[in-house]
This record gives C-alpha cells, sequence and structure tokens, in this order.
C-alpha cells in the first residue's frame, strides 16, 4: 500500500493535476456542498463543476477526506465543519481538538494545497429543536480548537465561525428590536468577543423560504428582491425584503451586546425547487439571482448601507436525496444543480459566468430503469410502492413535485426505479415479486425525470486513478509474490 501510495503520488503528479484557472480571490458567493445523498458525484468531478462554475469558495458539512482531497490545489477557498456530535468530545478534551485538528486540517493544508480558511463548531448548536444540549458545548470546544490551531501554528490563517440558525435571534416587531434569546445572551457575547478578536464573521443562515412556507399570512412577495406591497416601517427604515430585515434583526442584536459592528457572512441562503407549493423553479430562480444581484450591488441594508455581507453560501449546490424530510418534502431539493450536477435553472452566480454549466464526465450507470411489469396487477404491485419509498426517495411524486400527476402505474415505476437505482442497479432490486421489469427506454415524463444512478465510487479522490494503476500495481505485486514463492 504504501508502494502504491508513492507511485501513485508520482502517477497523480503527471496526470491527475488540472490547469489551474483563475477564481477571483474575494469571489463573494460560495456554495454548501453537502453529501447526503446515495448517488454522489465522484469529489473531483464536483470539484471542476465549481471550477467551470468560477465558485471559489466552499462550505462541507464535515471534513470528508475525498472531497478535501479533491479541493487540493483547485484555489478554492473551504470552510470544513466540526459536527455537532464531535462537539462534546473535542469541548471535554483539548487532546480530541489537537486529532481533529490534526487529521482535518494540519494535513490538508500547506504543501497538501487545500485552501481550508475557515472551521464551523457545529452546525447550528443553538437551534431551538435541539433544547440546548450543544449548548455548554460551543465555547469550549472553541476554546480547545482555537489551542490546537496556535500549536499547529494555523491560527492566523484559519478561522473558527459558528454556524447559528436565525432562530438564535428574534424581534417583538421590527428589526431595531432585534435580541437574541434570553439563554443565548452570554454564549453569543463570548462568541462575538472571539470572533472581534480574530477577524472572523459572525455566520448565520437565513431562510425567507422557510417564513413563507411556516407563516400563512406571511406576504409572499416580502420574500423575495422585487419590492413589497407590505414593507416593514421601522422608524426612518423600511424594509422590502425579509432578507434584509432579518439581517438588521442580528445588527440589532449584536449591537445589543456590544457587537454591532462585527462582519456578518450568510452560512446558508437558498430556495428550494420542489416539494411545497412555494418551492418551485420560478420561485427559486427569482430569489437567488435576486440575493446574488442585491449582494453584487453592495446596496446593503439600512443599518449597514453600502456594505454586503462577507460572504455569502448558497444553500444549496447539488440536491441530496437522503436529507431527512421531518422539515418537508423539500429539503431534498434545494440544489442549484440536480444530485448530479446538471443545472436546474439559468443562474448567473456574478462570478463571470452568464448562466450555469453543467458537471462533466460523471459516471452514471447504464441506461436503464426498473418499471412495473404491465403484465402483472398493479394492485398488487403498489404494496411494494410503499416499501421502495421507505428506502429511496419518492419526495417528487407528492403535490408540489416535478412528478406529481403521473398516474398511479407512473408512481409504482418511479418508486422501483428509484429503489433500483439506489441499489446500482442490481437486477434483483428490481423483482417485487414479479411486479417489476427492466427497460431500456428511458420512461422518463415530460419535466419528471426517471434517474439513473451513479457508478459507486470509493469517496477517495484517487480512487478513479488508483482503480487503473493500482489495479496494473496489483498485478505485478502478485507476479513478484509468486516468483518469490516459486524461487
Ligand atoms: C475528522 O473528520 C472526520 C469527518 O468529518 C471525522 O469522522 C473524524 O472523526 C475526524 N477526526 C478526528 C480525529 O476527530
Ligand atoms: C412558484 O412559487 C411562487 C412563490 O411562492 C408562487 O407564487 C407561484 O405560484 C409558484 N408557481 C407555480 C407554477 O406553482
Ligand atoms: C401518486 O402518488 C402521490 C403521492 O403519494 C399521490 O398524491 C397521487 O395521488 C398518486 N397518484 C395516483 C394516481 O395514485
Amino acid at each position: 500500500m504504501a508502494a502504491c501510495s508513492t507511485v501513485l503520488a508520482f502517477l497523480l503528479a503527471l496526470s491527475c493535476v488540472r490547469e489551474r484557472r483563475f477564481l477571483a480571490a474575494n469571489a463573494a458567493v460560495g456554495v454548501n456542498w453537502g453529501t447526503l445523498s446515495s448517488h454522489r458525484a465522484p469529489p473531483p468531478v464536483v470539484v471542476d463543476l465549481l471550477r467551470a462554475n468560477r465558485i471559489g469558495k466552499v462550505k462541507l458539512f464535515d471534513a470528508d477526506p475525498g472531497v478535501l482531497s479533491a479541493l487540493a490545489r483547485s484555489g478554492i477557498q473551504v470552510m470544513v465543519g466540526v459536527t455537532n456530535g464531535e462537539l462534546a468530545g473535542i469541548a471535554g478534551s483539548p487532546a480530541a481538538a489537537d486529532a481533529w485538528v490534526a487529521q482535518n486540517v494540519s494535513r490538508y493544508v500547506g504543501r497538501a494545497g487545500v485552501d481550508i480558511r475557515y472551521i464551523a463548531v457545529g452546525n447550528e448548536p443553538f437551534l431551538t429543536s435541539y433544547q440546548g444540549q450543544f449548548l455548554s458545548y460551543v465555547i469550549p470546544a472553541m476554546t480547545n480548537i482555537q489551542q490546537s490551531l496556535v500549536k499547529a501554528n494555523l491560527a492566523n490563517y484559519v478561522k473558527l465561525v459558528v454556524p447559528c440558525n436565525a432562530d438564535a435571534y428574534q424581534s417583538a416587531s421590527v428589526p431595531s428590536q432585534g435580541v437574541f434569546r434570553t439563554e443565548l445572551t452570554q454564549i453569543m457575547t463570548q462568541l462575538a468577543t472571539y470572533l472581534s478578536s480574530n477577524g472572523a464573521p459572525f455566520v448565520v443562515n437565513i431562510y425567507p423560504f422557510l417564513s413563507l412556507y411556516q407563516n400563512s399570512d406571511f406576504p409572499e412577495d416580502y420574500a423575495f428582491f422585487e419590492g413589497s406591497t407590505h414593507p416593514l416601517v421601522d422608524g426612518p427604515n423600511v424594509y422590502y425584503n425579509a432578507f434584509d430585515g432579518n439581517f438588521d434583526t442580528l445588527i440589532s442584536a449584536l449591537s445589543k451586546i456590544g457587537f454591532g459592528q462585527l462582519p456578518i457572512a450568510i452560512g446558508e441562503v437558498g430556495w428550494p425547487t420542489e416539494g411545497a407549493s412555494s418551492a418551485n423553479l420560478t420561485a427559486a430562480r427569482a430569489f437567488n439571482q435576486g440575493l446574488i444581484s442585491r449582494v453584487m450591488s453592495n446596496k446593503g441594508t439600512p443599518l449597514r448601507p453600502g456594505v454586503s455581507p462577507a460572504d455569502v453560501y448558497l444553500f444549496s449546490l447539488l440536491d441530496e436525496e437522503q436529507k431527512s424530510v421531518l422539515p418537508g418534502n423539500f429539503e431534498r431539493h434545494w440544489g442549484i444543480f440536480s444530485f448530479d450536477g446538471q443545472a436546474k435553472y439559468p443562474l448567473n452566480l456574478g462570478l463571470g459566468n452568464p448562466v450555469l454549466k453543467n458537471a462533466k464526465e460523471v459516471p452514471y450507470l447504464p441506461s436503464r430503469w426498473c418499471v412495473a411489469n404491465p403484465a402483472q396487477d398493479l394492485d398488487k404491485a403498489s404494496n411494494h410502492l410503499k416499501l421502495a419509498c421507505d428506502m429511496a426517495d419518492c419526495t417528487t411524486l407528492y403535490h408540489g413535485g416535478l412528478c406529481n400527476g403521473i398516474g398511479e402505474k407512473g408512481n409504482i415505476s418511479f418508486a422501483f426505479n428509484s429503489y433500483y437505482q439506489m441499489q446500482k442497479q442490481d437486477a434483483k432490486s428490481c423483482d417485487f415479486d414479479g411486479h417489476g421489469m427492466i427497460t431500456y427506454l428511458d420512461p422518463s415524463m415530460g419535466e419528471c425525470r426517471f434517474l439513473v444512478g451513479i457508478e459507486d465510487s470509493s469517496s477517495s479522490a484517487v480512487s478513479s486513478c488508483c482503480r487503473v494503476f493500482c489495479g496494473v500495481l496489483a498485478v505485478w505485486v502478485l507476479m513478484y509474490l509468486r516468483m518469490m514463492g516459486s524461487a
């Protein structure tokens, strides 16, 4: 294996290094790259997608080795994430923090060429629905990781942040009334003190979509950026969109703890394309384009005129069909690209391309699908639909989905195919007691796409190279061992 890695390192240097293209150094718009999908495009394909779209900043939710290796020498700035589940261990042990930084940061920066700029310590750890379970870990975990960074000589380069949900603060009425939740006042003061002395931004996730989705009386046009018939008047300030109103509510909350000047980055913001009546392609495009134009205009908000957020990370790069649908079916449809890196709608990211460019060289499985066998009784097949949909993603069949309304047989076929592709086209997974049938004709109907899965790649960036070179190497090693054995 050691031999393999040495040879590989050399071969990689020869064959896998891509030409370094220009990336705007301070491109404000980045993306979140989540990986909760059973059809994961190989990380190098996704990194090429980022580069083709000139996306210079990416936010991750963990520190996946395959993803990080693929980002090496890409010129893309990276935020890695400590998951909430890791907080307690790191908070309680400086050694655990050292190990995390060694394994997930130090190893990749410097000569390894991954430009890690931020570590997110937890993901929305103060979310009300967590009922305070991570509250006491966040600051101790930050303290320990910061010390590890100092020891690793990285503290000047890698900054800690804590992405917060907007439910960390509230306002009884208007943005100027914004305050942090009472139980968070002390933690937020400690956090803001750290951020301010280390030149790191306060990171907040803002979702006007959820405000609209959760409140039937929320004025729809206030969620977008095209002006509102229901502006919010706050003394001398008038708000025409929910994003600005929310942003200034945070500024007010920060001002009240003495940090009204802290830079703010948007950790997540976006609009889903399916899974709710207000989630569709037109709305997603209007929201994201409106947001980007607003950020690029440097117009700012009433409380921070003329200044844009430090960075804005769109949620999300890709659809993730393994996400929990507890919040709603839309959870699996936040991508500006589908799971396989195909643009869902035209979007100008403001980074140089007028529209999104699609992923190339996606290693699809063969063009075949699993559908309901027409010779069989549909009623019996529908029992299998439920089982298939418990495992695979069928959210698009429901109200607000692109495949809603394809009929009963369509529903069954879609469910069967979804499961079959999730099982990497294993023939047995299309049996369904004889109710399933493999077909080579694309059963997609109009906008309803029957997917073809992606080849299972180990998440390692070297895997595609390794498959070829290590294969050859293994044959040589085997021959060598045989010769030694017979000698
Ligand atoms: C590094 O990050 C990975 C992925 O997020 C995690 O599984 C692993 O436990 C981390 N390493 C350490 C030493 O904590
Ligand atoms: C798409 O969503 C927008 C915003 O919520 C809504 O106004 C519009 O009616 C929806 N369009 C369709 C075709 O459902
Ligand atoms: C197809 O499935 C969806 C989701 O369960 C349902 O709303 C729709 O009525 C089904 N169509 C038929 C014809 O059964």
